[in-house]
């Protein structure tokens, strides 16, 4: 495998080395052999950012065969029909605003655009959800963003509203993005975008954040950061509690005043992102591969079967990291079409129809979608007598 992003980590106060990984989302029907990379990242404390130092291909990652459907969680959904009314509160869509999504997927959130203006753009470089999109009627572009973007001159000036979910922290050149950001945005045009949030990935030890796909892990000291640097300006942000916790941030070529929400999570970051901190993240995410591996053996020396639920892409990252196989997890809940019949990449794990569950009545569950828990055990009727483990700070007490 080739890696498109050598980052200089010269710089990098403190590294994180998580071992070979394969593809996250490379849910594959057979065993094969699967490419990997040596996944580390750095963590840079001036500008309070982490990011990975090599990554593969956007090509392997991101293609006709991507796996994650927004459609398939219907409280993805709804945030993005939430976002899309919060959006238009704040901004006061017309007929004629043009709004643009970056990674729209499959136009969850456009479509709801289109109840206040029809002039939506998403720019989508895997063809399998931006068809969905296409359907809905969305105007769609099979590519990857950036100053690459086939039609910059005819949109140059003209985008009232950039949004992005999920899909920035994706982008190696993160210079090219906002720089192209600047391009498209007309005078009091705004690039609102929100992604996993550092300090609350340090607060949780949601370390499964890091993946091949996340170049980045961003808080507020970082995004104001690298907003000056494109003539543009951070003024607002708002925490929200999606993947565990995530930062909206907006940022604008208007002289709009830079809000309090702001200037307080600065504050905040001065104190909690520091570099001891992610040094103790370090330590506390070890501890707990070691404390849930020991606790997975007892289960199986004792014939108590474990099950998963939830083939999430960031899965690959805590099974790959803490050794957690077949051996260990017999298989895998999960209600997306495109993974059902599937495995887990190098760790062999049947993903099965999550109408599997009623029949097995499992006794212990490894909560991989732990960021949809509360939708997860309401859906699926799970009882008090389920184990639910997951590898964050808060339920590893429970584990011991
Ligand atoms: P995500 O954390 O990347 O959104 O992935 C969540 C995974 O969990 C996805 O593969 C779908 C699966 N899932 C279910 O099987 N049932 C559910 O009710 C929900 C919300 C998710």
């Amino acid at each position: 495998m080739s890696f498109s992003n050598e980052i200089d980590h010269t710089n990098a106060n403190e590294e994180i080395d998580f071992g070979n990984m394969p593809i996250a989302n490379a849910f594959y029907k057979n065993q094969i052999e699967h490419n990997t990379f040596n996944m580390t990242v750095g963590f840079f404390e001036s500008c309070k950012l982490v990011q990975l130092k090599t990554q593969p291909e956007a090509s392997e990652m991101f293609n006709e065969d991507y796996a994650f459907i927004t459609g398939t969680s219907q409280s993805m959904v709804n945030h993005f029909h939430n976002v899309a009314d919060h959006l238009n509160k704040k901004f006061s869509w017309s007929g004629s605003s043009v709004v643009m999504e970056i990674g729209c997927n499959d136009g969850s959130f456009l479509e709801k655009v289109m109840e206040y203006t029809k002039n939506t753009i998403g720019v989508e470089p895997s063809s399998n959800v931006g068809d969905m999109a296409k359907k809905k009627g969305i105007e769609i572009y099979t590519e990857f963003f950036g100053s690459n973007f086939s039609e910059i001159n005819k949109f140059k000036n003209k985008i009232e509203t950039i949004y992005a979910a999920n899909c920035i922290c994706h982008i190696p050149d993160i210079n090219d993005v906002f720089s192209t950001a600047e391009d498209l945005l007309s005078e009091n045009g705004y690039f609102v975008y929100e992604d996993p949030y550092l300090g609350s990935m340090l607060s949780l030890g949601s370390f499964d954040q890091i993946y091949d796909e996340h170049t980045y892990i961003f808080s507020v000291t970082a995004v104001s950061k690298l907003a000056k640097k494109h003539n543009l300006k951070l003024v607002d942000c708002e925490w929200i509690p999606t993947h565990g916790g995530s930062m909206r941030y907006y940022v604008t070529k208007s002289d709009d005043a830079i809000s309090d929400n702001v200037k307080n999570w600065l504050d905040y970051e001065d104190i909690f992102i520091s570099l001891s901190n992610f040094k103790f993240f370090k330590d506390q995410i070890k501890f707990a591969g070691d404390v849930l591996k020991s606790k997975l053996n007892s289960y199986k020396e004792k014939g108590i079967k474990v099950y998963g639920f939830g083939a999430t892409s960031k899965s690959t990252t805590i099974m790959n990291y803490f050794g957690i196989d077949n051996s260990l997890i017999e298989k895998i809940y999960d209600n997306s079409p495109t993974k059902i019949g599937c495995i887990t990449p190098i760790t062999n794990i049947p993903i099965v129809s999550d109408s599997e569950w009623y029949s097995d009545k499992p006794e212990v569950v490894f909560l991989f979608a732990w960021n949809h828990r509360k939708e997860i055990e309401k859906k699926y009727n799970f009882s008090n007598s389920i184990k639910v483990l997951t590898h964050l700070k808060g339920d590893i007490e429970s584990t011991i």
